[in-house]
């Protein structure tokens, strides 16, 4: 069954950005594009930068704002992290869960993702689950079954109408700011699992999940992959820096 799900253009700046260059992009970037209410356009800056994006997004209530990782916990003595609860004051409305620096630089497990996943609904922010392999497993033949596990694991906590409001995007890790991007079969093939897997936990509401690709998405190739099946946006992070670029991607 095919459903039309709204695209989902989502930026991450990662450790890039602070409120002084935030301010500087937003003002290029906002001239070039447009109110447009037939997609969806998510920032995620760094936890210090959100205010300054906040400010400089005031009248563009087009565009949404998220945080790039919470704490699993509710409050307490964690120094350095931020929660669910705080994300929210500071007006996010999306995080992200489990990226793979997350994962791979930071140790996060999959039980972390299921209980931020889970922390994050109770607070009614919008997770991006984010599933992918590395090279050595895509070569190993395994991407199928550690995408799974990953997506199982990060819904494992979730009731279902809290897994019909989740967005998924797939990342390949050996895609991620290499300049070597999943070609669009490799990731359709990746997203007809994922979405099979999405319509086994909720039906056919699975169909009107978001799944992103990630993964060196640049102006020149945003087209192809969103024209692949199954691949209802983008979450970009290198090219999401430059405002211009990050126009031409948005408009794509
Ligand atoms: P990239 O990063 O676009 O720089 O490859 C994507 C991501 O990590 O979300």
């Amino acid at each position: 069954m095919a459903m039309h799900v709204r695209p989902v253009l989502a930026a991450n700046w990662k450790m890039n950005n602070g409120p002084t260059a935030a301010a500087a992009f937003l003002d290029v970037f906002l001239a070039k594009h447009g109110a447009c209410d037939d997609r969806t356009i998510i920032l995620f800056p760094p936890a210090l930068t959100l205010a300054a994006v906040q400010a400089g997004l005031a009248g563009r209530a087009d565009i949404g704002v998220g945080v790039q990782n919470i704490h699993a916990e509710e409050k307490g003595a964690y120094t350095g992290e931020s929660s669910a609860a705080i994300a929210v004051d500071a007006g996010a409305t999306y995080v992200l869960v489990g990226h793979s620096e997350r994962r791979h630089v930071f140790g996060e497990t999959d039980d972390e993702t299921a209980r931020k996943c889970a922390r994050a609904v109770q607070h009614g922010l919008t997770a991006v689950l984010c599933v992918g392999e590395k090279i050595e497993q895509r070569e190993a033949s395994e991407t199928e079954a550690v995408v799974l596990r990953q997506l199982q694991a990060g819904l494992s906590a979730l009731a279902p109408d809290a897994i019909r409001a989740i967005i998924i995007a797939y990342e390949p890790v050996w895609a991620i700011g290499t300049g070597r991007t999943a070609t669009p079969d490799d990731a359709a093939a990746v997203h007809r699992v994922i979405r099979a897997a999405l319509c086994e936990l909720v039906g056919d509401d699975g169909h009107a999940i978001p799944i992103l690709y990630g993964g060196s998405v640049t102006p020149a190739n945003v087209a192809a992959l969103l024209a692949a099946d199954e691949v209802d946006g983008v979450l970009v992070g290198g090219a999401s820096l430059d405002p211009l670029g990050w126009a031409a991607i948005c408009a794509a």
